[in-house]
């Protein structure tokens, strides 16, 4: 693929500043159509190649993380011009957020193929692919390099939030000459770019879920938003001041309590005064404990058994069936959670873990079919449904499971779950490998969708897992075979510095 254009540096392409531009100098916008409809586009860009950008847009992906690079790498082999739209300053804004948390996943399978074969081109050596990075070491040693290629890098900006995805001229309602109108995609600083087609990678992380017990934000929530940090605080990192010496109630069940938990307790050996309540909703933490040793997913199993061994030795103090149902924020500086029989748990800081949400609010002038439990593809839901199905038993599925009445709108990666929390990076590059096919043309490559996960593949490994257990037990003392649930004893009240827990 060939693009010699400039983007007018940091700004929109539209309006009297950008026509002035136009005007006197040969610059054009990045690979992508500007500014209104497809007839005035027309004489604003460049013919690039033997190219017009005005009647052959390129595939807009939305976001520059795992999956966004993939599917990047994957139009690169195909020859299909692309432009990867990301809202952060750099690459894998989202992963990078959580830079501080270890993968359950080792290298084998966090790495999509299209993007392997671009990097060792280019000279790239592989990690250890049995080691489990953290995210951090997945931005640097992975996604930074391939972002960095000379295939991608002219071909992603970055500062360039979406916010909105129509059609050129028609909107939800029209369908005359639907399929044959480019996408219009709008920027936040109100840029509008044409697109042949459009790969939503953007994720969930940046709409995590709220702490109310029934789905909805709790009565308070928004007023104390200063005492919340949702998943994932680095509270041994850069989020330690506010955490070391403070009682922190975590709410949530999932494996990002898990993690931020597990930190607390390293932060609470080191931290003298540090405490920690952990509130779940439903009558025990059983499922949050997970397989253990029988997890597929060795490390993911380590976190639950870690998790048991510090309820177990009263670290951590469990409150079960505790639904958030008003937040406070006290006089005094603290923050108060009431449930609906009115207990309360008084803390320093709360954490809230309850999962993340897809944001589909940029497709409404899309037509989409949603899933209605799990916002995914109605065809996907059956196959991701958390309560029938672990990542590691997820199908192998492409483009036929994703495509919407929209033709040519794809959500793909941690988004095309929806609600679900089974997602596994190397389903979305096996996802978007699918996707580059059809875009190409090449049906019996988009069919033939295939996926080297779990049960055996990658729930086989050790490595990691165990150094995870050992590290947790060591550091608390404890013995590794964790007590059945049965055996352990129940903790229902904690008291915060400035309050307590009322039964
Ligand atoms: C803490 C944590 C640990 C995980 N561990 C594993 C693991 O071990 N193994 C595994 O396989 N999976 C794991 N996952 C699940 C999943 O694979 C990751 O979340 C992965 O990062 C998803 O990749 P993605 O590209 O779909 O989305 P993201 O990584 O979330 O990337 C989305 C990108 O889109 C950008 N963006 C968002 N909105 C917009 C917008 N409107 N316009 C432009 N850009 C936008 C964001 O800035 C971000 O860079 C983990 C998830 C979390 C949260
Ligand atoms: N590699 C890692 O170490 C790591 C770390 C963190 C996250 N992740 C991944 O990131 C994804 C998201 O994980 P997550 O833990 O953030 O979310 P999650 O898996 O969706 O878990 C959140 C859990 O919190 C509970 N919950 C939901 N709403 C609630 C509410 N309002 N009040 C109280 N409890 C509520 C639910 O459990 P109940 O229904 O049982 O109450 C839910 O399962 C997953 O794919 C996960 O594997 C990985």
């Amino acid at each position: 693929m060939s693009s010699e254009t400039t983007t007018p540096a940091g700004g929109s392409c539209c309006g009297p500043a950008a026509d002035a531009r136009r005007a006197t100098a040969t610059e054009a916008p990045a690979t992508g159509v500007c500014c209104g409809s497809a007839a005035t586009t027309s004489d604003t860009t460049a013919v690039v190649a033997g190219r017009s950008e005005a009647t052959d847009p390129p595939v807009v992906v939305i976001g520059a993380g795992p999956v966004g690079l993939a599917a990047a790498a994957h139009l690169t082999e195909r020859g299909l011009p692309f432009l990867v739209l990301e809202d952060g300053s750099d690459v894998a804004a989202s992963v990078r957020r959580w830079g501080h948390v270890r993968l359950f996943s080792p290298w084998r399978y966090n790495i999509d193929a299209a993007a392997r074969r671009l990097l060792e081109a280019a000279g790239w050596a592989e990690p250890d692919l049995e080691a489990l990075p953290t995210g951090g070491e997945l931005v640097e040693e992975y996604l930074r390099p391939l972002a960095k290629l000379s295939a991608l890098a002219p071909h992603i900006r970055y500062d360039a939030g979406v916010v909105a995805i129509g059609r050129v001229g028609v909107d939800r309602v029209r369908t005359a000459g639907r399929e044959a109108a480019p996408f219009v995609v709008r920027l936040a600083d109100g840029t509008d770019l044409h697109a042949r087609a459009v790969i939503d990678a953007s994720g969930t992380c940046t709409t995590p879920n709220v702490l109310g017990v029934n789905g909805l934000a709790a009565h308070g929530e928004a007023d104390a938003a200063a005492l919340i940090d949702y998943a994932l605080p680095d509270v041994l990192g850069a989020d330690r001041d506010a955490y070391a010496g403070r009682h922190t109630v975590v709410v949530g069940s999932g494996h990002s309590a898990a993690n931020t938990l597990l930190a607390l307790a390293e932060l609470a050996d080191q931290a003298p005064g540090t405490r920690i309540t952990w509130a779940v909703r439903s009558g025990s933490a059983d499922r949050a404990y997970g397989g253990g040793d029988a997890d597929q997913l060795a490390a993911r199993g380590a976190l639950g058994t870690g998790l048991r061994l510090l309820v177990t030795s009263g670290r951590v103090e469990l409150v079960t069936g505790f639904g958030v149902h008003t937040v406070r924020s006290l006089s005094d500086g603290h923050g108060e959670l009431v449930d609906a029989t009115g207990r309360t748990l008084v803390a320093d800081r709360i954490v809230g873990a309850t999962g993340f949400r897809p944001d589909h609010s940029i497709a409404t002038e899309l037509r989409l079919d949603l899933d209605p439990i799990l916002g995914c593809t109605r065809a996907l839901a059956p196959l991701i449904d958390p309560n029938e199905h672990s990542c590691g038993s997820v199908r192998p599925h492409g483009v036929d499971e994703l495509t919407q009445p929209e033709p040519g709108y794809f959500a793909v990666g941690m988004k095309s779950y929806g609600r679900a929390p089974t997602f596994l990076m190397a389903t979305g590059y096996e996802q978007v490998r699918s996707i580059g096919a059809a875009l190409a043309g090449d049906w019996e490559a988009a069919r033939d969708v295939q996926l080297e996960l779990p049960e055996t593949g990658v729930c086989s490994t050790t490595l990691g897992a165990r150094a995870m257990l050992d590290d947790a037990t060591a550091r608390f003392g404890l013995a590794a075979d964790a007590p059945a649930p049965g055996d352990r004893p129940q903790l229902v009240t904690v008291g915060g510095s400035g309050g307590g827990c009322c039964g």
